[in-house]
């Protein structure tokens, strides 16, 4: 058999041949269009973040990196997200995306990434150690008539690039209270403009007004078959009351001819809070996989954040050695009056009190799962001993949620 090879784009023909690779990967859906975007309007994308593999010249499958950075609470972490991902039919199930994930570590590490996320199909990705650990995809949707009238002076114009510095004041208030989540520069919020498509979605924006101040944007998109309106990102100033903030979207959405309201908000923003309350149906969210590139600098990297958590406990000033025994290695932390002072990285480790499978701690490190859930769920998850107050201090369950950066 002719073999594989690993190529990353050169020549405008190299570009087309990816994005055929797109059209009979993907068929009907035009990732096509995707891939352009990226490649043509992403701000810090390149070829180096294409990756391709090839049969002799023809180009038989393709992936990209989208660079990112995501928050986990102070701590700014480096995101590889792989999207795009596809292989020609006739080429399929002969191990040309283990080519293109090798590739794509080597190429993420090299780079400092720190994590290596998707938003992919189910299954896939697991051979490739990734774990479900981010919420994804939320869903709610109610009946227009089920949302009280609301008169209020608030008025609705379109989004211009105008909004973008105070809206991002908005996005950033309604990413509190998310463990992780994303980080959108100005250059990210400008080509989410231009382009007119936020995750690679088409969308339209309106710009909330009250006595001549902008207080506040969203997102959405029409479904005219469904009579929906969709609402996928939403930003407001802490003064506009939930009341009023959905009186004005049930008439926008009611001029247009509309009868339903979906969000794509998650389950626990006030809005969609509000929703609930009113009778709103919600989904059971999809999620984001991750894989941890390097556990040792990882958890390095959140220092930080977990010096935080212990000085805001009853730990505050504990003195201890944690070995994290993750099986193949161990991580030896020590803290000194509740200061880490060092992260090693050390082998044939026999301390056992802290037994964790690598994969389910990227569960409790990204806040998805607690301690004891993971307990529960892994034979080989344990924290014995006393220390399980200590583990669930530093690595507490919360929220986490991903506004699209492209
Ligand atoms: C999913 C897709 C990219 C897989 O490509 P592929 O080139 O067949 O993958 P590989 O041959 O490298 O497969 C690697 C392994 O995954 C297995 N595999 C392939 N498709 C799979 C699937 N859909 N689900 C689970 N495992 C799958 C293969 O058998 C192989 O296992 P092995 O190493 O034990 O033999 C390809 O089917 C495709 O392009 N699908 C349409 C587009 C799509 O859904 N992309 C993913 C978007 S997130």
């Amino acid at each position: 058999m002719k073999e594989y090879t690993f190529a990353k784009p050169e020549t405008d023909e190299d570009f087309e041949a990816l994005y055929k690779v797109m059209d009979v990967a993907f068929g009907d859906e035009d990732v096509r269009s995707i891939t352009r975007r990226f490649v043509e309007h992403h701000p810090d994308m390149n070829r180096e973040h294409i990756f391709m593999v090839k049969q002799e010249d023809r180009a038989v499958a393709g992936l990209l990196l989208i660079p990112q950075v995501w928050r986990l609470g102070e701590v700014k972490l480096k995101v590889a997200e792989m999207g795009c991902v596809g292989t020609d039919p006739e080429h399929r199930r002969k191990g040309v995306q283990w080519i293109l994930n090798d590739e794509f570590d080597k190429y993420a590490i090299e780079q400092g990434f720190d994590l290596c996320v998707l938003a992919g199909i189910p299954y896939f990705y697991r051979q490739f150690g990734y774990q479900y650990a981010v919420e994804l995809d939320y869903s709610t949707e109610i009946n227009l008539g089920k949302i009280p009238d609301n008169e209020t002076e608030i008025r609705v114009e379109d989004f211009t690039e105008e909004h973008i510095e105070k809206a991002d004041i908005f996005l950033r208030r309604a990413q509190e209270g998310y463990l992780v989540h994303s980080v959108r520069t100005e250059d990210i919020w400008e080509m989410q403009q231009k382009t007119g498509t936020y995750g690679g979605e088409p969308f339209k924006a309106v710009s909330l007004h009250l006595s001549g101040e902008f207080v506040g944007y969203y997102r959405y998109v029409v479904d005219k078959e469904k009579r929906t309106l969709y609402i996928k990102e939403l930003g407001v100033d802490e003064n506009v009351s939930v009341g009023d903030l959905t009186g004005v979207i049930k008439k926008h959405a009611s001029k247009m001819g509309l009868t339903e309201l979906k969000t794509g908000l998650p389950h626990q923003d006030e809005v969609n809070k509000y929703l609930i309350s009113l009778g709103a149906k919600t989904n059971k969210p999809y999620t984001w996989q991750v894989k941890i590139l390097d556990l040792t600098n990882f958890l390095t990297k959140l220092i930080p954040v977990l010096e935080h958590r212990i000085e805001d406990s009853e730990f505050k000033s504990v003195s201890k050695d944690l070995t994290m025994n993750f099986w193949k290695f161990a991580v030896s932390m020590k803290i000194e009056e509740g200061k880490i002072v060092s992260i090693e990285k050390v082998h044939g480790e026999k301390d056992r009190t802290i037994g964790l499978n690598p994969y389910a701690f990227i569960k409790l490190a990204l806040g998805y799962k607690s301690r004891v859930e993971l307990e529960e769920m892994y034979s080989d998850f344990w924290v014995r001993g006393e220390l399980g107050g200590l583990i669930d201090v530093m690595f507490p369950k919360q929220p986490g949620y991903i506004h699209y950066c492209y």
